[in-house]
Order: C-alpha cells, then structure tokens, then sequence
C-alpha cells in the first residue's frame, strides 16, 4: 500500500520526537511492504522565521492533499508571547478549523511496565485504558468576540463560549461510536448546573444516545469529575466533552499513563471504522526547556503514529506491531528521564526511538 503522509514537526521537542516517529514509521513500510512517502513542511514558530507566518498556503495544500498528518508541537517563549496571540498556534488553529478535524480522542493508557512510575499507587492506575474525546474546533478556544481593550476603569477581555446542537452531536456520536467498539460506556462530562452551553450538551447527548441503546450513557459535572479521574480511573471508558473541559482533563489524565510523553491522540474529521482523515499529535506541547538535549520522551510520538495507522490508513495489524513495540521495549527496561524508574536503564529520545524500531523488527521475525 502506497500512502502520502505530511510530517509537521513545528517547534521545540517536536522534530525529535516526530522524527522517532517517522523513523518507526518507516520500519513498518519495510517489514509490511508498505510505501510511505513523507512530506516535511513547517509550521509553527519555525514557519514565522522562515517564511513571515505560521502556516503557508503552500504547506497547507500539501498536508491537506496527504493521506494523513504527523504532527509534532508548536509553540515557545519566543513567540507565544507576541500581542497575547500566540501566533505559533495559528497554523495548528487553522489545520484543525479549516480541515473540520472535530473529534480528538486523547488515549490515556497504563501500560503494565509503568505501573510504578506515576504519583498514583499502582492498584489505582492498574489496567487504566480511557480515552477522552475532546471537541477540538468550537467553544472556548474558537469563537468570538474573543479579545482585551483599555477602559478607564482599568483592561477588560472576553473570550466566547458558543456551541451549536449539531457541533455538539457530531461529537457525541463520534463519543458513542468509539464506546460501541469497547466497554459500551460514554460519560459525558459538562457543567450544565452553570453553564448554558453545558446544559444544551447535555440534552443533545442525551437525545443521541436513543440512537445508541447498547451504549450506557452517563453525565458527570467536570468539576466532579477531575476528581474521578484520579479517584477512579479504572472504571472509565470513553468521556466525550467541550474544547476547554477536554484540553485541561487530558493533561491531568496524561498523568495515569505515566507522563504527558505517553499519551498520544488523533484529531478526526468523522468517525474512526472508514478510513478518515486525521492529525496525529502527542498531547504534549514543545517542552522548550528540554529542547534540543535528546531527553523527551517520543513514545507519545510513535503512539500517535500507531493511532494514524489505525484510522486513518486502516493497518490495523500494523498499528498493533507498534503498540507491541513499545510495550515489549519499556518491558525491557528502558526509559526516558520522564518515566525514570530506579532500576532502569535510562535511554534518549533517538534511542527509544531505534529501539522501537528494532523490536517492531524483532517482532515479526
Ligand atoms: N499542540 C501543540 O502544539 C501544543 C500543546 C500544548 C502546548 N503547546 C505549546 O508548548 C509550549 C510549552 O507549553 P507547556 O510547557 O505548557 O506544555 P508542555 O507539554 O510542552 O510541557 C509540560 C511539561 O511536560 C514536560 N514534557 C512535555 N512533553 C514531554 C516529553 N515528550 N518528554 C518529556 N517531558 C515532556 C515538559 O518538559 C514540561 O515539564 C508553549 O509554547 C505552548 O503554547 C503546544
């Protein structure tokens, strides 16, 4: 199978994580006999010093033309400052938006070897396997007015919170459509009892949910739940929410799974089961401060490439090969500076990478 796939690696950590990425990447082309033909483009902080902005129209075209996006991180004190905006972030924004990449599963997986590597006693992140479906393109972070001016009474700013009912069922359904394919259960996670955009999500993925009877569909308040997050990870399966509830739950749940250089996600234009357009990003941003030391951890990386495998390529055996790869490595011992263990030998970003690859190798001899 021949498949065009756009890499954008943007700024800090993301080139050396995407490169691992890519690098595993292209050792499953060659043991499945698969041709991935890669199309680097800029995009970020990197895109404004080259070329004067985020994202070019020519990067744009490409990446929207390609199979799929591998996509790293945007983003650094350099620029994220300039005017408030974050003009790093615009090319991503606009990928996201433009694209009609709505549906953003972040996975949130214990994997046995790390059992002991996170704050949380092992018995409460044991066998942890949830998946938070964040709506990725309305809310919060989108709409307007969304801006701050100078009163005589000091800076104001306002930021808009506006969802419509089919921007909140396409994402339900999407929410339902993944629990069909695991323990049948959504929660969906809102603050109805304030908010009026929480209260018109709830209903709508109630009414959703008829379409849905084999699913269990549960509601929680977000507030309730950062704290079962934590309290009681095991039970969770699917929780499906807004833009900003998803953005801060997945970050906090990123801390089940060891690291915020483990949780991987895809950010999907429809419903995973045809073969659907998508970004792959590890939820984590470009880690400035670890920049350039060959320390970051690439596994969120290459887990956002089995994901990219998996939906938007349809390699279902081959996206396991990866998940396996990874298993079978951190099984070994080796870890990055984030998931440190004592005990364990400590390995760089380029090295977890090459052992990735070697073991997918070694898996399928
Ligand atoms: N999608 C994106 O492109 C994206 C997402 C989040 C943040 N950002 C940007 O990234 C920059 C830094 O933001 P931040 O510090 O809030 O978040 P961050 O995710 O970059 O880092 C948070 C913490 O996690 C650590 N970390 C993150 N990824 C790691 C990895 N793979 N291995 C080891 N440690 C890792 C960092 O060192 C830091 O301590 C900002 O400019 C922000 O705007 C971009």
């Amino acid at each position: 199978m021949q498949s065009d796939i756009a890499v954008l690696p943007g700024d800090g950590i993301g080139p050396e994580v995407t490169h691992e990425a890519t690098k595993v990447l292209g050792k499953v082309a060659d043991i499945f006999g698969h041709k991935f033909d890669f199309h680097e483009g800029l995009i970020g902080g990197i895109s404004i010093d080259t070329t004067g902005v985020a994202l070019t129209e020519e990067t744009f075209e490409m990446a929207r033309g390609c199979a799929a996006i591998l996509f790293g991180a945007t983003g650094g004190p350099k620029w994220d400052d300039i005017g408030g905006t974050m003009p790093s972030n615009r090319g991503l924004f606009r990928i996201r938006k433009e694209l009609q990449l709505f549906a953003n599963p972040r996975h949130i997986k214990m994997l046995p070897a790390l059992v002991n590597c996170t704050p949380f006693k092992s018995e409460t992140v044991e066998g942890v396997d949830l998946i938070i479906l964040r709506e990725l393109i309305g809310g919060l972070y989108f709409a307007e007015p969304r801006k701050q001016w100078s009163t005589a009474e000091g800076r104001q700013a306002v930021d808009t919170m506006f969802y419509t009912e089919a921007e909140i069922a396409r994402v339900v359904r999407v929410g339902f459509e993944l629990a069909r394919g695991r323990r049948k259960r959504l929660m969906s996670v809102d603050k109805s009892n304030v908010l009026q955009t929480s209260s018109l999500w709830r209903k709508v993925a109630t009414e959703v949910g008829k379409e849905y009877p084999d699913v269990e569909l549960s509601h929680m308040y977000v507030d309730a739940c950062t704290m079962e997050l934590i309290r009681n990870p095991r039970e969770l399966d699917v929780l499906v929410m807004d833009n900003t509830f998803g953005d801060i739950l997945s970050d906090e749940g990123s801390m089940l799974c060891g690291s915020l250089g483990m949780a991987p996600s895809a950010s999907l234009s429809g419903s995973p089961g045809g073969k659907v357009f998508g970004l792959y990003e590890p939820i984590h941003g470009t880690a400035p401060t670890i920049a350039g030391q060959d320390i970051a951890n690439p596994l969120a990386s290459i887990l956002s490439a089995a994901l990219l495998l998996r939906y938007s390529l349809e390699l279902f055996d081959e996206a396991l090969a990866v998940e396996a790869a990874v298993n079978a490595v951190l099984e070994e011992g080796y870890r990055t500076a984030d998931i440190a263990e004592k005990g364990r030998q400590l390995i760089g970003t380029k090295e977890m990478g090459q052992r990735v690859a070697d073991a997918l190798t070694s898996s399928r001899n």
